[in-house]
């Protein structure tokens, strides 16, 4: 395939606090990493890179020969670092073949929807980038210490998601840079951008909501729960 699925997923889940890997505390009968496997394999066919824990590869690469099925030999795992960036780097360093389009995803937005990894996808050009964002519903503040100090327009700001494309040529420099600055970004987009590269926004979906917290486990088990009447 011409497009490849980095899916991070070798964080500890201290948030979350479930003793054990976030990747691998259940929501239902499966893992939040077997879930969000599920939906990367259910979008469009990719080359796929799971990056695990160190010590958790096995692991990983049992929920992926699950959600892969007959289609175990599109995906790898690789052994993720200390940071986001470190793994999503990891992750790149592992691709092969002649991909043209790399999605960063997070395992923890565990049930975003096929359509939304599909629709990333669809839109990365070879020379601009693509992430998911929903509309910011609080009215927000800056504060200093415990003093509003300004308003802000929340028409102008957008809560950003995953999968996030990009091109892969311009991707691999961004992240040499990155490397050889020393800085870590908050996002691959925001990595991106200083490289000075366009990044286009599009429509995000409640469903593709990270979970970090215990109150988000319980959305996500309220959201797979059967329908009961
Ligand atoms: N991640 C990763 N490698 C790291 C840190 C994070 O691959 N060193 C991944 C996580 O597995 C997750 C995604 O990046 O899928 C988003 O990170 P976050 O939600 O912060 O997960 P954790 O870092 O595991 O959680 P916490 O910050 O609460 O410890
Ligand atoms: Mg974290």
């Amino acid at each position: 395939p011409q497009t490849a699925i980095i899916v991070v997923a070798a964080g500890s889940g201290t948030r979350l606090g479930a003793g054990a890997p976030k990747a691998f505390v259940g929501i239902d009968a499966h893992s939040v990493l077997r879930h969000a496997l599920d939906g990367v394999f259910a979008a469009a066919p990719a080359q796929v890179v799971v990056v695990a824990r160190p010590g958790f590869e096995g692991d990983a690469e049992t929920e992926l020969r699950e959600a892969a099925g007959d289609r175990r030999e599109l995906g790898r795992v690789v052994t993720g670092g200390a940071t986001r960036q470190q793994s999503v780097a990891a992750g790149l360093a592992a691709l092969w073949g002649d991909v043209e389009t790399v999605l960063v995803h997070d395992a923890a937005r565990a049930l975003t929807p096929p359509t939304q990894i599909d629709a990333v996808a669809a839109a990365v050009t070879p020379e601009v980038g693509v992430i998911p964002a929903l509309p910011v519903v609080d009215t927000l503040k800056k504060v200093a210490e415990q003093t509003v100090v300004a308003a802000v327009d929340r028409s102008e700001l957008a809560a950003a998601q995953t999968p996030q494309g990009f091109p892969r040529p311009l991707l691999e420099a961004a992240y040499a840079e990155a490397l050889a600055s020393g800085i870590e970004y908050t996002d691959d987009a925001a990595l991106f951008a200083a490289s000075g590269h366009p990044v286009r926004r599009i429509p995000g979906s409640e469903r593709a909501f990270k979970i970090t917290t215990p109150d988000d486990l319980e959305r996500a088990r309220h959201l797979l729960a059967p329908e009961r009447p």
